[in-house]
């Protein structure tokens, strides 16, 4: 079997090329001239340049694929218009060249995200498929229009759409955040709220299982660890990891938003991209995103494994020994 994976050079598209090759595919990495390919380095991966937002560049280079796992993505950005450049704009040109080039393709796999369905209104009733999208950030916004290019396509090709929450695990930058904070002994808790997680693990078990079950084709999947934790538990997860207690600073939310034009207008001065900034807080605004599982385990066999204890401290131990902590 034959798979390019875009995005390959980033935390989740490295762990899915490693676990491909595993499986024996023979595996093609779509990379940009400046991508980090430190995470793919020594495996036994093809490359193939190419940058989604060109469309010439993509032309003739997705042929041949039995599967296209679409994984490039913008997460952070400076200007929003940014978010749909990529996040629209890139999965309309990939798909377009692939409708071109591949008519062979048993799958196009979509990585979208739970922005893209929204927050969720209390953790009594999670949000399942079939509700209507109400993203809130320009991310979700742009996501969520990846989504629907992908959907276009459906009558043509062979689409599956996940909706991940947070993942975390080895190689992750995001979380990591919040590692190296409470490991100082500090971390900013902006009031009570729930999340979905999933380690990285079980979303490389996801993916997989949506190009294996026909049932999944033309379906969206959320896709998390099944449970909903408190922001606090979270913390106290990574605390326990750590083993440290981090000091709660209280922010007020209006005080998150100043934060998030200062991460803006630092971005901006530096020209990289804050972890921290308007379009983040948009989100940090709503307490509750989490997700209902329920279609991923019945339709794709999907059963996540790694409980938040166990994730919570590989991935600590992960980022001690490469010394990110
Ligand atoms: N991490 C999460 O918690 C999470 C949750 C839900 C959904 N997702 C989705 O999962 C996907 C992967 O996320 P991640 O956490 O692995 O992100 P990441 O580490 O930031 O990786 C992003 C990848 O996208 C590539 N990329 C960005 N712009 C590109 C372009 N114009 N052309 C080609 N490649 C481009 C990057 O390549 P370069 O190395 O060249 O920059 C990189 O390989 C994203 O689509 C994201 O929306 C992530």
């Amino acid at each position: 079997m034959k798979a390019l994976i875009t995005g390959a050079s980033g935390f989740i598209g490295s762990h899915l090329a490693q676990r491909l090759i595993d499986m024996g595919y023979e595996v093609h990495c779509l990379r940009r001239e400046a991508s980090d390919v430190r995470w793919l380095k020594g495996l036994n991966v093809n490359f193939v340049y190419g940058d989604c937002r060109d469309r010439a560049s993509l032309e003739g280079r997705v042929r041949g694929y039995d599967y296209v796992f679409h994984l490039a993505g913008l997460i952070k950005a400076n200007d929003e218009a940014d978010f749909y450049t990529v996040n629209e704009k890139g999965t309309q040109n990939l798909i377009e060249a692939v409708d071109r080039n591949n008519h062979d393709i048993k799958r196009f796999v979509y990585l979208s995200s739970l922005s893209a369905y929204g927050p969720a209104s209390g953790v009594e009733d999670l949000p399942s498929e079939d509700d209507r999208p109400h993203p809130v950030s320009h991310y979700g916004r742009s996501k969520l229009k990846g989504e629907e290019v992908v959907i276009n396509y459906s009558s043509r090709i062979p689409v599956s759409i996940l909706r991940p929450s947070v993942v975390y695990g080895p190689r992750d930058r995001q979380f990591c955040l919040f590692f190296r904070l409470i490991n100082k002994g500090v971390v900013p808790y902006w009031g009570k709220g729930h999340t979905s997680l999933v380690y990285i693990d079980d979303m490389i078990d996801a993916i997989v299982l949506s190009v294996i079950k026909d049932e999944a084709i033309g379906k969206v999947y959320f896709i998390s660890d099944g449970m909903v934790y408190s922001n606090d538990r979270i913390i106290e997860e990574i605390e326990e990891a750590l083993g440290r207690r981090a000091i709660r600073l209280r922010l007020p939310r209006m005080l998150l938003r100043l934060i998030g034009i200062f991460g803006d207008r630092i971005g901006k001065i530096t020209g990289k991209t804050s972890m921290i900034n308007r379009d983040k807080i948009r989100e940090i605004m709503y307490n509750d995103w989490v997700c209902d599982i329920t279609r991923a385990r019945r339709e794709l066999g999907y059963n996540p494994k790694v409980g938040i204890r166990e994730g919570m401290r590989w991935t600590a131990d992960w980022y001690r020994i490469h010394g990110w902590i």
